[in-house]
């Protein structure tokens, strides 16, 4: 029995150096964390719980039964962020380049089948050099038997992933279907195809970072949710980000102590929209001052900037944000931002994170480019992700709020819980020059036409004089028409829009809503 001891505390000494010395040396020249070193930055001190430290990799072609290393490239088990339990996997590039064999996917499939029976977040750590050439179709076995666990996982657990060394071909895919990737700038990359197939196929030269580092993907392809600077930041903010889900969809997000109290008023927020209605300010700055201490975990914060996502707190509790971007296009939503919110927005209601909405859009992006691209059908993911959403749903319609676009953006006909409008609040079919080109599109000067339409009750002319008799600045520039049809529950100062929110949060703390059974929806992809 000593024996058998001795021989296992000498396996797992082994299993802890993975490719050796010399390999961990070069991974730390990289500027890389070994595997091992991640794993135990991310868990609480000495919380981690290891399985399978001592799986071999149990193919014998090409001499690899002579070559074995213990642990087989990927450290796996459980621990705590926190004090909440999460599961994780951590590949060891030092061994075999982390490369995905059979044993190696079966360990990863373990840790990912647990985390489902018992209801917590999978954060895989990627660092590899994908399939293990030597184990053929083996190893593309063991991609697809964890393609289908993330997909039978998604929006029952959290499932994170961090991008801290290369990651391509058939292994993105994991990630992809994972909730959220990161990335470390620099040492981090992913793509289908490497540089030297591109050049083969598209005679493209393009370097491994310009293809698929952080840069590409954080900021170009909206594949990748966030980058940091090193692993210790990335390591870091991710520890901060697990701490604002729930474990699983059967539970709620945790509630963190805060001494920003929930009644806190903020007067500079009756002065935070431009009297002119065309000038731009940063949607951002009324979100800090909403949320618990101005702490705000932004979420694709380079990609379709001209909406914002993320995560708060509001009275300890985590809430999530998606604001309109004045600053970025007027906030206007395309392609791209209206798929970046759609995701979001769908992440949250499978999570039971309230959504907080802040509205200032003047509508969709007009264009070729857009309609070619499909902004119709990309555009109603965002629709379809707002009315399927049966979490608390809390509206701010802070400025414009103009067409199909308000619609969109979490109205009350979408199931808006509460729908508010500041003071500020324009919600019309479009704007004053928009309607304008229309309505009068037979008016020589329709700069005059334009100003009335804003703030006359006169009589136009003849040419209009159907329509003219109307006060078309108060049918159209402010919110009071829709809160006469109840559209908006209520028009409040900016000051009160934490405290309001607070209370909402409240008493919609135990909304339910009733599923109709369908063995899944059909949202527009
Ligand atoms: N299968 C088996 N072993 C692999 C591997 C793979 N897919 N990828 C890397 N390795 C091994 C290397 O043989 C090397 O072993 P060694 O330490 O015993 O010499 C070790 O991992 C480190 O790889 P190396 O190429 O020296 O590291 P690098 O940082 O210079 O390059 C990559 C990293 C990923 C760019 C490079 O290893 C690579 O191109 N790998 C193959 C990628 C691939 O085509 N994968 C299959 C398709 S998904």
């Amino acid at each position: 029995e000593e024996k058998i001891l001795a021989r296992v505390e000498e396996m797992r000494a082994q299993a802890h150096l993975g490719g050796g010395l010399k390999r961990i040396q070069a991974q730390h020249n990289k500027g890389k964390l070994t595997a091992r070193e991640r794993v135990e930055l991310l868990l609480d001190p000495g919380s981690l719980i290891e399985y399978d430290t001592f799986v071999e990799h149990q193919c014998t072609d090409f001499g690899m039964d002579k070559n074995k290393i213990i642990g087989d490239g990927v450290i796996t088990g459980h621990g705590t962020i926190n004090g909440r339990r999460i599961f994780v996997f951590s590949q060891d590039f030092t061994t075999f380049g982390g490369s995905l064999s059979k044993m190696h996917a079966l360990k990863i499939c373990k840790v990912m089948d647990k985390a489902m029976l018992v209801g917590a977040p999978v954060v895989g750590l990627n660092d590899s050099g994908g399939a293990r050439i030597q184990e053929g179709v083996d190893s593309l076995a063991g991609y697809a038997e964890i393609f289908q666990r993330n997909v039978l996982s998604s929006g029952v657990v959290p499932q994170i992933s961090l991008i801290m060394g290369p990651c391509a071909g058939g292994a993105v895919y994991s990630p992809a279907l994972t909730d959220f990737t990161f990335m470390v700038r620099d040492t981090s990359y992913l793509f289908v195809t490497g540089p030297d197939v591109v050049k083969a196929v598209c005679n493209e030269d393009v370097t491994q970072e310009e293809l698929g580092g952080a840069k590409a993907h954080t900021v170009l392809s909206g594949v990748a949710h966030a980058a940091f600077e090193n692993d210790i930041e990335a390591i870091q903010r991710t520890r901060d980000f697990i701490d604002y889900l729930p474990l699983s969809n059967r539970e709620k997000a945790p509630v963190r102590f805060t001494d920003d109290s929930p009644t806190r008023e903020d007067l500079s927020l009756n002065h935070i929209i431009p009297a002119d209605s065309t000038k731009a300010y940063d949607m951002r700055d009324v979100i800090t001052r909403l949320i618990d201490d101005g702490i705000f975990f932004e979420i694709m914060p380079d990609y379709a900037k001209n909406i914002v996502i993320g995560f708060a707190r509001m009275a300890g509790r985590t809430v999530s944000i998606v604001g309109n971007q004045p600053l970025v296009s007027s906030g206007v939503l395309d392609i791209n931002s209206s798929v970046k919110a759609a995701r979001f927005v769908r992440f949250c209601d499978s999570f039971n994170i309230p959504i907080i909405t802040l509205v200032d859009v003047p509508g969709f992006l007009p264009g070729t480019a857009q309609e070619h691209n499909g902004i119709i059908r990309h555009g109603a993911k965002l629709l379809y992700a707002y009315a399927e959403a049966t979490v608390p749903k809390i509206t701010v319609i802070t400025r414009k709020a103009y067409g199909g676009a308000y619609d969109v953006m979490s109205s009350k006909h979408l199931r808006g819980d509460i729908n508010y409008s500041w003071p500020t609040g324009e919600i019309a079919v479009m704007g004053a020059k928009g309607a304008v080109e229309i309505i009068f599109r037979h008016v020589e000067d329709r700069t005059q036409a334009e100003n009335e339409y804003i703030d006359n009750n006169k009589f136009v002319s003849n040419l209009i004089n159907l329509i003219v008799a109307i006060d078309l600045t108060e049918k159209f520039a402010n919110p009071v028409p829709a809160a006469q049809r109840g559209f908006i529950d209520d028009i409040i100062l900016p000051s009160v829009t934490r405290k309001r929110i607070i209370e909402d949060l409240v008493v919609l703390e135990n909304k339910q809503l009733p599923i109709i059974y369908k063995k899944h929806d059909n949202c527009p992809l």
